[in-house]
Order: structure tokens, then sequence, then C-alpha cells
């Protein structure tokens, strides 16, 4: 919400005003360019990198202001730490760093030196890394704070003066619709729930139109139609109804098998029936995390027209308790016509993703779907909040997203699926129940929408534990993260488009 940084890439030159970046190595060796503004310094660098024993550690920063015999305002310098291992996931989290520094040290115009000491090219996707770090870092959400900070500090122009300045400024437009993109799948976790229900969500979608997208609305009736009764069966304990956004991206062939997203979008989570404690129940704003993060990937591709056909579809509903709410008891009948026991109310997301995940197969039939949804607790138990839970029926799939995992720093990890652990759901009264009993929760969880997925290669990201409230990182203060924006996006790009 704050004013973002605007970033544009230069061809390398001297900077002469505001605040200069340089970088160096392990060694504190600088680059060409570095070199010159320490010689140009006469020891007034030199002196304070000394007296501050830096050592060019990876994303330590040294703050000189004022330096002797410099016409800019500051130095900030900045350690890449050995060249080898600086990847990037290393040029993101440095990005991020450098953009708290800029904003502590209040500097208005800053330029970025990048170039490496050992005197070799500095690699345009690695710039095109920082300057998404910058801006992921820059975010923040203030958007109901009606007393602004005093004196808040300013907007920074930022240029990344390097050599190759045409490639990475390409590879910084593709880029910066990913941020854009995790911006607003940041703006939707954080925003509070009364202002954003359903209906609410769903608008957002549509609005998407605006970017190319193609947004189908399906209202209450067209689900009953369709015989999503596990879908509606959450949503109506609400004063809400709920709503499924469909999203189209056709950037592909027109005969290619679309990539399918689909997002559990529980605006707010009370536990329904089985209310949950009072304690953080405040946090349940961010139970659409995982719809969020596939809106804000859906924002990506259209923006920097990825060559894929992708669809997005966003299961939006409220788990209120209410007289018309559903009971421990209840057996509902999915779109799939498989009959659910509901056990426990507060495991809802499995029940509006069974529709989805059913409805996206029969649909689309698309070459893979991906569900990404705040799904259980037991996931956050079992990785905390580093790592997103992976389950898939396809271990190709599984292998190209840890990989883009790794590539992102959006990081997953796998948990195992299997018939043992799918028997802990068969019911007495239906054909399964909504829990899995005490042990394996994350698990059983998959276990239970593995039986709407049909025969597709389907993958299942729990993200309970990464889409809101991790703790601080380089590239987020704010409370929403945006988690798998920038790992869907990747997984695309690297493995999908031609
Ligand atoms: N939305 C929650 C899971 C959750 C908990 C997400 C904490 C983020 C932070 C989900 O709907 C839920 O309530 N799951 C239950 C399932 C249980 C009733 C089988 C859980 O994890 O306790
Ligand atoms: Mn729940
Ligand atoms: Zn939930």
């Amino acid at each position: 919400m704050a004013a973002l940084p605007t970033i544009s890439f230069a061809q390398s030159a001297l900077p002469e005003r505001g605040a200069a970046v340089l970088f160096v190595d392990a060694d504190n060796g600088f680059g060409p360019l570095g070199r010159q503004m320490l010689e140009a310094s006469g020891g007034a660098l030199a002196r304070a990198l000394s007296a501050a024993a830096f050592k060019g550690k990876v994303n330590s920063v040294l703050d000189v202001v004022a330096p002797a015999g410099l016409a800019v305002d500051r130095v900030l310098v900045v350690g890449l730490g050995a060249l080898d291992a600086f990847d990037a996931a290393a040029a993101l989290k440095l990005g991020g760093t450098l953009m708290g520094k800029i904003k502590e040290s209040r500097a208005a115009e800053v330029t970025l030196v990048l170039e490496r000491p050992d005197g070799e090219a500095f690699d345009p996707a690695l710039a095109a890394e920082i300057a998404l770090g910058l801006r992921l870092r820059a975010y923040e959400w203030d958007k109901h704070k009606t007393k602004k900070k005093d004196d808040p500090p300013p907007a920074a122009a930022i240029t990344l003066a390097i050599d190759d300045a045409d490639r990475a400024g390409g590879l910084w437009a593709a880029a910066a619709e990913v941020a854009a993109g995790v911006e607003l799948a940041r703006d939707l976790v954080n925003e509070a729930p009364n202002i954003l229900g359903p209906v609410e969500f769903a608008d957002h979608a549509k609005a998407l139109e605006a970017h190319g997208l193609e947004v189908e609305i399906l209202v209450d009736e067209d689900m009953r139609e369709l015989g999503m009764g596990a879908l509606l069966g959450v949503a109506q304990g609400s004063a809400r109804p709920a709503r499924l956004a469909i999203m189209t991206w056709n950037g592909g062939k027109s005969n290619d098998q679309p990539l399918v997203f689909v997002g559990k979008g529980v605006v707010f989570d009370t536990g329904g029936i089985s209310i949950k404690p009072a304690a953080g129940m405040e946090d349940m704003k961010g139970d659409m995390g995982g719809a969020a993060a596939v809106i804000g990937l859906m924002r990506a591709l259209a923006g920097r027209k990825a060559a894929v056909n992708a669809i997005g579809i966003l299961g939006l509903v409220e788990n209120m308790p209410d007289g018309n709410a559903q009971r421990p008891g209840d057996i509902v009948t999915s779109m799939s016509g498989q009959t659910i026991e509901i056990i426990n109310t507060d495991a809802e997301g499995r029940l509006v993703l069974a529709d989805a995940l059913w409805y996206a197969q029969d649909r689309f039939k698309p070459a893979f779907m991906i569900d990404l949804a705040t799904l259980t607790g037991a996931c956050m138990v079992a990785l905390g909040t580093q790592h997103a839970g992976l389950f898939s029926n396809d271990d190709a799939l599984a292998e190209k997203l840890y990989g883009a995992g790794q590539a992102t720093g959006e990081k997953i990890w796998r948990l195992p699926l299997g018939p043992d652990y799918d028997k802990q759901i068969d019911s007495r009264f239906a054909d399964m129940k909504n829990t899995g009993g005490r042990y394996g929760g994350a698990i059983t969880a998959a276990q239970f929408l593995k039986r709407f997925v049909n025969e597709t290669p389907w993958a299942h990201l729990d993200v309970a534990g990464t889409a809101m409230a991790a703790a601080d990182s380089e590239i987020n203060r704010s409370w929403g993260s945006g988690f798998g924006v920038r790992l869907l996006d990747r997984l695309v790009r690297d493995n999908y488009e031609s």
C-alpha cells in the first residue's frame, strides 16, 4: 500500500547523486567502478570497511554516509559472499535486505552498481531477481491506518546499472508482473474479513478481465445445478453466498491442454458448528491464502503474457455457525456423486476443494491440476512455516514443483500418500468422512482430496504455515506472504513455456 519504488535499468556508469550501492565478494573485492570510487574516496571507504570489520558476507550491508571525495551522499556496500553460491534465491533475498536498508536510510535516489569483483559480466537474471527482492520488500499493508507515519520514507527511484541493461530490463518487465501478482495475493490475505467476502473476492477475479483474462463467476444456483453439495454445505451457515470463480488465460496453442490451479478461498473460517477457540481466530481471515495465490498467479501469467494455457479456479465460501449451518453427522453429496459424512465442520477446506477439483478435471481435462490450500494445522505442526506440504499422485510433477521451490525460495516438502492412510477416511454411513482421526492429519486431508481428482496428474500444496503469519523474511514484513505465486510462475516458466 505504501508507494512502491520505481525501478529501472541503465548502462553501467559511476553514480554521481543520491546513494550508491557497491557490491563486494567474500574478500571485500570490488568491481572496476567500485574500485574507482574506492580510490576517489582517498581511503575513506577503505577505512570505513575496516573500522566496521566488514567481511563481504552475503546480505551484510555497510552504510557509509557522506564519504569524503565522492559526489554521492552515501555508499551502501553490500556483500555478495562467495560468488559461485550467489544464485537466484540469494539474489532475491539480497534485494529484500537492501530495500530494508534503503528505507532505513531514507534515500530517495539510489543507484546499484551491478558488477562482479572477478570482472565477469553480472548475470542479468540475477539483476532482475535483485529488483524483485527490492520491490517485494517495499510492500506495506497500511490501508486501514488513518494516522499515517509522520515522516514516511520517500518512494525511492532505484536504478540498476549493469552492462547488459536491455536484457536485464526485459527480464525485470516480466518479473514486475509477477511482483504485481504477489502484491495482489498479499493484499487479499491481509484484507479484513468483513470487507472481503466471497462476492467481493469474486469481484477481484472479475476485475482481472482488464488484464486479458476471461473470467466466469458461478453463483449458488449454478453450483446447485452442478450438484456441488460439498462446497454448498460449507457455505450454508453464512449469510454471504458462495461463489466459484473461473479465470482463463489462453497464451498457448489452442489445442494445448490447460494447466489448472485451484485455490481454497474460505474468506473466514470460524470452524462452523465445530467452532474454533477464540484465541487467534482472527487469523482465519487468511484462510483464503490458496485462492489468493491462484488469483495472483493468474494476474502474473496474464501480465507477462505467458505462452501457456492456464485456468485458475477459486472456491469462495465463508464457514460460519448459524441456524442453517451444517452439523456433524450431516451427509452431503458431492458433484462427483460420492457422499461425505461430516464429522467436523471445521474440516471445511477439503469439502470446498472436493467440488472445485472434480469440476476442474471434468470440464477442462487438464494436463495437471495443482491445488493450494491453508488446509491443516497438522501440516504446520509437521513442517513449520518454512516449507509448504506437497502431496502428489505424479512423481514427475512433484519433482518439477520441488525444483521450482528451490529456485524461488518458496520451499516445499513432499509428504506421503497411500492406501493405508486412505482407509482412515472410510465412513460407517457414507462413502467417506471428512476427518481421519488424530494422526497424520495433513495426509488424511490430502487423501480426501485425492478421491476427487480422478486420473488427472495432481499436486496438493498445504500452505497453512506459509501463506500468512510466517516469520519476518527478507522479502516480506507484512502478514500475508503471497506464497505460491512465484513458485507456480516459476514452475510454468521453466517447464511449460516453449
Ligand atoms: N483453516 C484450517 C487450517 C488452518 C489452521 C490454517 C491454522 C491455517 C492456520 C482448516 O480449515 C482446519 O480447521 N483444519 C482442521 C482440520 C481438523 C478439524 C481435521 C485442523 O487443522 O485442525
Ligand atoms: Mn477449518
Ligand atoms: Zn479452513
